[in-house]
């Protein structure tokens, strides 16, 4: 078993905010990141692959192929855009960090390169240099994650 991590940037706008909530408490619970016109994060996203070495190629997976996948999944859908407003993944959910971590890991999921028992490990979005978030599925540590 072997580790492959990759790391992306994208740029995105948010605002933490829900509907259900007063005014009052979405000033409350999320402080200045509810800013009515929101903000930005220029997020870092590490993909993390795990899987054995193919003896034909050497490699985990073809890097150019993960590349791809992550481009059309997760760059092109987010990069530049305002999270709240510009895409589906979040008309009914807060765009924080957390969530856009869960997102990511799920559109990415079932989409991995690689041969067989190449399954995605981990997602790690840091949104500053201080805070980051990482995620490894609703079964993370069980077998039933592997792909077959
Ligand atoms: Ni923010």
């Amino acid at each position: 078993m072997i580790y492959l991590t990759r790391r992306y940037r994208f740029s995105a706008s948010h605002r933490l905010h829900r509907d259900a909530l007063s005014e009052e408490e979405n000033a409350r619970l999320y402080g200045k990141c509810n800013s009515p016109y929101g903000h930005g994060h220029n997020y870092v996203l590490e993909v993390t692959l795990a899987g054995p070495v193919d003896p034909a190629t050497g490699m985990l997976c073809d890097l150019s192929q993960l590349d791809a996948t992550v481009d059309r999944e997760v760059i092109q859908r987010f990069d530049h855009t305002h999270l709240n407003l510009d895409v589906e993944n979040f008309r009914s959910r807060v765009p924080t960090t957390e969530n856009l971590c869960v997102e990511i890991f799920r559109l990415l999921e079932t989409k991995v390169p690689g041969g067989d028992g190449v399954r995605l490990e981990r997602v790690r979005l840091e949104e500053t240099s201080s805070n980051y978030f990482e995620y490894e599925g609703e079964h993370a540590g069980a077998l039933s994650r592997r792909r077959v």
